[in-house]
């Protein structure tokens, strides 16, 4: 492609250093899409003739149509996707295939591809994201009624119900739509036309080509928008903390699947066994959602480092944008499924969730609130008589409610029968009715939202 210029070709470490075929084949359709739309286009203007125009057209079909039978061959020689289907265009249309190239470099094209791709994962993120969704509403509309125990420091802390608990997780995969979603509609710009960095002589039209690709506008400067790789690592920022939250996610269940808890129960589908221990089934695909977080958040910071110290425009560093933004699309796309398999097949063991929540002295709180509205004690003191009375019961090793009254008065006098009442962990929720609380009325009403959000009625 630019023999002009050179005496010796490039040595095999050359070669071998600057290809990026072996990742970048994956750009193909849209590498194939934006010379469509640049052809047309520059047909369209009178920059090729209509005849060259329609035959590159052709000639890019053809190629296209190879690729999808026989896959992109991988030639280190001809370095990447871009030079590939040229030089194959060439083979196949002959010489009027130079024209293609026309007021465009390959620092505009793979801005462009590239874009496309990232467009498609954004998208593909959401889709999968909604599911995720979905099964979260419909597991929590089922228990909304459950009481587990809720933790703090993952020591028992008050009781709440599972549906609450899983619409936790709805709320975070809500925001985590709403970030693709925001970084989809920023970076909707087509960097196309911009050429080499500075723009191009010729009497081009970006809208026409911006359209064509599903862009809103063309980018308003051509320096940027070969060198901006912005849209990907608003791409990899959003995964990141998304699988953040997936591996939050994962390690409720790795825990609740645990014997000492037995809060669910894992889908075989799901699981692994052991090849020594004919007991175990292990919770590996939660496991790995949980390790994945890891890669993508590695991925996220190795493009954000590989950016930070580019002067404009383009530098061959931002060839390796692509492996971080395809790994983590992939680690993404699996993990999504693979917590959506399981929040949607999971057996939650609500028996021992509510038995968990009965033992862990769970209602203190509801005790020493008892204290404060019924007997007028100041809530300090409150806090301390209740917490005698779970150190009188753990040595008992009984339920809090378990106490009789007259070993209650013991502690304080002015412990009265209705105290038991508020004691139920079914009284706990049910009085956590302000908005957002973990009472199942709240939790039926948010979960009706969501079905509305998610149009699922
Ligand atoms: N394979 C290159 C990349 O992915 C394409 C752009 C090459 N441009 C250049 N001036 N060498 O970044």
């Amino acid at each position: 492609m630019w023999g002009g210029r050179f005496a010796e070709g490039p040595s095999a470490i050359m070669r071998e250093i600057n290809a990026s075929i072996p990742f970048d084949k994956a750009l193909w359709r849209q590498d194939i899409a934006a010379s469509k739309a640049h052809v047309a286009m520059l047909g369209a203007c009178g920059i090729v003739s209509a005849e060259d125009a329609k035959t590159i057209d052709a000639g890019l079909d053809k190629v296209a149509a190879e690729y999808e039978v026989d896959g992109v061959p991988e030639d280190w020689d001809l370095e990447d996707i871009h030079m590939t289907t040229e030089s194959r265009l060439a083979e196949l249309i002959g010489p009027v295939a130079g024209r293609l190239h026309t007021a465009r470099s390959r620092n505009d094209q793979v801005a462009t591809d590239f874009r496309l791709w990232v467009r498609d994962a954004m998208d593909q993120a959401d889709a999968g994201l909604e599911a995720l969704q979905k099964a979260l509403v419909t597991r929590a509309g089922e228990h909304a009624d459950a009481i587990m125990p809720g933790f703090t420091h993952l020591q028992t802390a008050q009781p709440v119900t599972l549906g609450h608990h899983l619409m936790a997780y709805y709320e975070m995969i809500r925001r985590d739509r709403s970030r693709f979603r925001d970084a989809r509609a920023r970076m909707n710009e087509s960097p196309l036309g911009s050429a080499a960095l500075a723009g191009t002589g010729f009497p081009i039209d970006r809208e026409m080509t911006a359209q064509a690709l599903g862009f809103d506008r063309p980018t308003d400067n051509s320096l940027d928008a070969v060198s901006d790789r912005d849209f990907a690592l608003d791409y990899l920022q959003a995964a990141a903390q998304c699988s953040v939250h997936l591996s939050r996610l994962a390690e409720e269940f790795v825990i609740w699947a645990s014997q000492p808890f037995g809060f669910v129960r894992m889908p075989d589908t799901l699981s692994t066994g052991s090849s020594i221990m004919p007991q175990k089934k292990n919770p590996d695909a939660a496991e790995l959602v949980r390790g994945h977080a890891g890669r993508i958040v590695g991925c996220a910071t190795a493009l954000l480092v590989t950016m930070k110290g580019l002067p404009l425009a383009y530098s061959k560093d931002m060839q390796d944008d692509k492996p971080p933004v395809f790994e983590a699309a992939n680690l993404l796309s699996l993990s999504i499924a693979a917590m959506t398999g399981m929040v949607a097949d999971a057996t939650f063991r609500t028996d021992r969730m509510l038995q968990a929540a009965q033992l862990g002295y769970a209602t203190a709180t509801d005790l020493a609130d008892w204290l404060v509205r019924e007997a007028n004690i100041p809530f300090r003191e409150a806090h301390h008589i209740t917490g005698a009375a779970v150190k009188l019961a753990e040595n008992k090793g009984v339920a809090l409610e378990a106490l009789s009254l007259d070993e209650l008065q013991a502690i304080d006098p002015r412990v009265g029968e209705g105290v038991y009442k508020a004691l139920s962990v079914e009284a706990s929720v049910a009085a956590r009715a302000s908005h957002g609380g973990t009472a199942p009325e709240q939790v039926r009403k948010r979960v009706a939202a969501a079905r509305g959000e998610l149009e699922m009625d």
